[in-house]
């Protein structure tokens, strides 16, 4: 099947608001320590980009979930791969992922990482996809609604392909071209 993309959201739009978000979280987290949890493989780009930008003292981890697959829609079981790499209890932790689409995933997560009693828990995405939304999830900081089309780059992957593409774009399949 022959696919293309077509670019929806720049790299340098991208990075402006990474910077607007990184601000928000500096001015929110004043004089405080914060734990960035991006969750591997599609959250551990938005979480580089966003922790060059942050000023407040910062310890980094990454967990590996899988909800997706190699298809387009979520199975709804999410799988932990391999657990945080950091001790989120007492600490300011908030979690770094590349898109709420159902919310399963988070959902799952959140409730999880709530158990281990860290001090706050907040949530950032890069995307969100209000319209696929099963399960209600509350974002904290999020970088742009997007509208419900299957996404690349910038993380995201279609079978493990395209997350090193530097801005977001729309995978279009023969048929959608046709
Ligand atoms: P959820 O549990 O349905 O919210 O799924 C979230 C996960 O599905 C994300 O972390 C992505 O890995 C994947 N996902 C959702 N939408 C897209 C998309 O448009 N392109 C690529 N991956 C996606
Ligand atoms: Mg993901």
């Amino acid at each position: 099947m022959s696919e293309e993309i077509k670019v929806l959201i720049e790299e340098e739009e991208i990075l402006a608001r990474v910077k607007e978000i990184a601000d928000q979280i500096n001015k929110e987290y004043e004089g405080r320590e914060i734990c960035l949890l991006g969750i591997l493989k599609g959250g551990a780009f938005f979480t580089c980009e966003l922790s060059k930008r942050i000023t407040v003292p910062v310890r980094i981890g990454f967990m590996s979930v899988s909800s997706y697959g190699d298809g387009l829609t979520s199975s709804g079981a999410v799988t932990i791969n391999s657990d945080a790499d950091l001790d989120v209890k007492g600490k300011h932790v908030i979690v770094v992922e590349d898109i709420i689409d159902t919310g399963r995933t988070l959902t799952f997560l959140l409730n999880m990482l709530a158990k281990r009693n860290p001090a706050s828990l907040k949530l950032c995405a890069l995307l969100n996809k209000p319209e696929r939304r099963a399960v209600e999830v509350a974002a904290d900081y999020v970088g742009f609604e997007v509208p419900d089309k299957f996404l690349v780059g910038f993380g995201l992957d279609y079978a493990q392909k395209y997350r090193n593409l530097p801005y977001i774009g729309e995978l279009l399949f023969e048929e959608d071209r046709s």
